[in-house]
Formats: C-alpha cells, structure tokens, sequence
C-alpha cells in the first residue's frame, strides 16, 4: 500500500489504486458513518465540518439536511471527488470542498457548531494530532462539539499495524504502546493542549 512520497493510500488516497481504496471505504466505513449520524445528531440550523472528508460520502449521504457543511482532506482525489458528489449543493451554497491540512484550517474562528473526523485522526503523527486538535477547537463554536472516531485494537488491526498499513504506529515507543488507547495518549493531547472536554463512547454504545 506505499504510494509516492513515502504516504500509504490511506494517508493519501491517490490514481486508481486511491478511488478504489475510497470506495471500499464507503462500503466498508457504513456502520461508522451510520453510528457516527446517529451520535451528532445534526440539527437543520447546524453548520457541520469533516476533517479528512475522504470522497464526501459522509456529506452527502448523511448531512443532507444540514444548513451548511464543509470538508476538508489532503488528497486532491478525494476533494475532486466530493466535489462531484456533492456538486449540487456546492452550486447552491451551502457545501464547500477544501484542499488542505488539518493542521492549517482556512476558515475564521467560531464558523463551524460541529466538526467530525472519521478513521483519520489515527493516521495523524502526534505533532498534526496536537495541531489539528487546536485548529479544530479554534474553528468551533462555543458550546460546539467534535466527534473524532479511533477504532479499537483488533487482532486485523494489530496485523494491519505490524505490516507498517499505519505509519503512525511506528512513529516512536509512546505511540506504539498508546496507538489505538485514546484513553492514554491522544485523550491526554485533548486534556492538555486543545482546550476540550472530552467523553470516550463505545461504538457498540453509539
Ligand atoms: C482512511 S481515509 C478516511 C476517509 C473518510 N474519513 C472515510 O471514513 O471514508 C483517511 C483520510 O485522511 C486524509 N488525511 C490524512 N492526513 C491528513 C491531513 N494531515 N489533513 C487532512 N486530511 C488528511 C486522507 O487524504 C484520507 O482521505
């Protein structure tokens, strides 16, 4: 899964290769997408960010009601293809597809009542964890909520993770021990650096 500059397609989905990865996502991701609606609950009046948009299909197929949504992703084939996907409502706009870095939000301060990041956040490096962390604590509303999902340590993952699928992992000792316990490491980043108030749910709970 190594593509050029040394990312994996699911750092940086990209070619051919990149829009099958995406799609199997969409098939694959359906009950974290399905759980994560259910758990923000958005509202009409809400204006919705996803961090790591990937192809826009969260946006489309389960914010379609929301007043106005932005995604942001670092892959230029996934903003290509949230763009097409959610096209009628970028004309009419409310939805807007950004090229970008989670670490370097371009938009002002308080825009956004909500924000997510679906399956991303543990592909992050510890210093773009801390920094997006910020940015989205910036770009949020008082009283706005972030719901991030970190996926739990199952034995295909533990493999995926020891054929090196999440560089993340191999980042440093402290990662490796803390990768997926976000009660540990990331929860400690949230307490700390980002200025949130943070609550762990189960997805089973969800
Ligand atoms: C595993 S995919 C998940 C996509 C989507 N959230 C979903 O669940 O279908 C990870 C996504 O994170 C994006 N990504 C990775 N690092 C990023 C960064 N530093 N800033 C913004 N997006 C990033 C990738 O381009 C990719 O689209």
């Amino acid at each position: 899964m190594e593509a050029e500059g040394g990312k994996t397609q699911f750092e940086l989905p990209r070619g051919f290769a990149g829009r099958i990865l995406l799609m199997s996502m969409n098939l694959g991701h359906k009950t974290i997408y399905k759980s994560v609606a259910k758990a923000l609950e958005l509202r009409a009046e809400d204006s919705l960010l996803e961090i790591a948009c990937g192809n826009g299909h969260f946006i489309k197929n389960y914010a379609s009601h929301v007043h106005s949504v932005a995604g942001l992703d670092l892959s230029e084939l996934c903003i290509k293809l949230a763009t097409k996907k959610n096209k009628k409502r970028i004309v009419a706009g409310s939805a807007e597809f950004v090229l970008g870095e989670a670490t370097q939000l371009p938009w002002e301060d308080n825009k956004f009542s909500v924000a997510t990041s679906m399956s991303s956040f543990l592909l992050f490096t510890k210093p773009v964890a801390l920094e997006s962390l910020k940015e989205m604590y910036r770009v949020l509303r008082e009283g706005g909520y972030l719901f991030l999902t970190v996926p739990s340590m199952s034995l295909i993952r533990r493999i995926k993770a020891l054929l090196r699928i999440y560089p993340a992992f191999n980042d440093s000792n402290e990662i490796r021990d803390t990768f997926y316990h976000i009660k540990s490491f990331k929860l400690q980043i949230f307490h700390n650096f980002s200025g949130f108030d943070t609550s762990v749910i189960s997805m089973s709970h969800v």
